[in-house]
């Protein structure tokens, strides 16, 4: 106890100031809405704030856990993940992308978003700075402000696609990365493999990395590969992809994704996972392992009625009054019509007069105050039109 100051016990613990400073999850704050109900509305919630898959995992993947062997599985497993998922995941990325993918390029991680962290750990001190496109995906800001790694946030135009050109003058001595995602949370944007490949020249040209999050890639309403970047043999001096098993197979709880990225960056992201996780959740690995190469059909349909009930709104509720910037994957980012109100007071005013959780565009970063986040992983067919109708009545009722 020598040299402690006589008031240490009645001390509050000194915070974290990079911590302090960042953002809580606008997830969170959903909840804690939700939490209240909407008072005197009479309607039923429609939740369309978290793009979590409403839906349970398919009945096979649901019987494969019940039939895992659980001393083997309940214990700890190899930090990057198990060999046969690995393999199976190179597997899969060749066989998405049409070009080669080798296991020791592929480690699994505790999710797309423990992937993120650890590619952010590797490639960035404190000081240093990553291009973050505005809107951003919340949790991405989250971890660079918590690390002391600045973003230098990169706007995207009225069609929601960044420019490389643009986020060319942002590049600096201290640049370590540019990230796109792809299908866009929160726009639902799918970018064009000519501005992810016009992004990957300018990561290869500037000696940067390229960090590619497709988290949402089984959602594209397309089989054809979602950019070439894997064609070149030299892809993973400055390609860090990011993979996630959670909405695809609808096991966002069993924590499971992947990154593909060079065996000498994996190396050193192992050293970070072993802190974190020592392993990759093991019951996830194996819904996953079970679910490459099995679920193609449950995931076509699930992919289907997604896009169904995203073209669905576009048609009922674009431009009537809510207008829609962009959609696809699991979003719709629309724009709402009360100019000079805050979206997060119409984000709250949805909810208490309509019965309607969303995000607010605010929680994507700066100069999102016209738009709302709306998620179709979580709503029924016919939630979509009672959805439209409760936009348009809000429109009139906040008039
Ligand atoms: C762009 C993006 N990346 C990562 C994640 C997290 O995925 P995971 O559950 O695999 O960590 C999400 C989830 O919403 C996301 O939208």
């Amino acid at each position: 106890m020598t040299g402690a100051p006589s008031n240490a016990r009645t001390r509050k613990p000194v915070i974290s100031r990079l911590v302090r400073a960042a953002a809580h999850s606008p997830i969170s704050e959903a909840r804690a809405r939700a939490a209240v109900e909407p008072s005197g509305t009479g309607l039923p919630l429609l939740d369309v704030a978290q793009a979590t898959p409403g839906y349970p995992p398919a009945p096979g993947l649901q019987r494969r856990m019940a039939e895992l062997d659980h001393r083997a599985v309940s214990r700890y497993g190899p930090v990057l993940g198990e060999a046969p998922l690995r393999e199976a995941l190179a597997r899969e990325l060749t066989f998405a992308y049409r070009a080669p993918v080798r296991p020791e390029q592929a480690a699994i991680t505790a999710g797309a978003n423990q992937a993120f962290c650890l590619a952010v750990s590797v490639l960035c001190e404190p000081g240093d700075e990553v291009i973050l496109p505005i809107p951003y995906y919340f949790n991405h800001d989250m971890w660079l402000a918590i690390n002391g790694v600045e973003a230098v946030y990169l706007p995207c135009s009225g069609d929601m696609l960044p420019s490389p050109a643009d986020a060319d003058a942002l590049l600096t001595e201290r640049t370590r990365a540019v990230v796109l995602v792809t299908p866009n949370n929160p726009t639902g944007r799918v970018y064009p493999p000519a501005l992810i490949s016009a992004f990957a020249d300018l990561a290869a040209e500037r000696g940067i990395c390229l960090i590619l999050d497709e988290t949402y890639r089984h959602f594209r309403s397309t089989a054809e590969p979602a950019h070439h970047l894997f064609r070149d043999p030299d892809w993973d001096r400055h390609l860090i992809h990011i993979d996630s098993f959670s909405k695809v197979y609808a096991i966002t709880g069993y924590r499971v994704g992947g990154l593909a990225a060079s065996p000498g960056l994996l190396t050193e992201a192992e050293k970070v996972a072993d802190c974190l996780t020592i392993c990759p959740n093991r019951l996830g690995q194996e819904a996953a392992l079970y679910g490459l190469g099995r679920l193609e059909g449950w995931v076509e349909e699930n992919r289907r009625a997604a896009s169904r009930r995203i073209g669905e709104f576009t048609k009922t509720a674009g431009g009537r009054p809510y207008e829609v910037a962009s959609a696809g994957g699991h979003f719709v980012y629309v724009r709402h019509p009360f100019e000079g109100a805050p979206a997060r007071e119409v984000a709250q005013r949805l909810y208490d007069e309509q019965a309607v959780l969303a995000l607010s565009g605010d929680m994507f970063g700066p100069g999102q105050d016209r738009y709302l986040r709306l998620a179709f992983a979580n709503v029924s067919d016919s939630d979509v039109p009672e959805l439209a109708r409760r936009l348009a009545e809000s429109a009139l009722m906040f008039a």
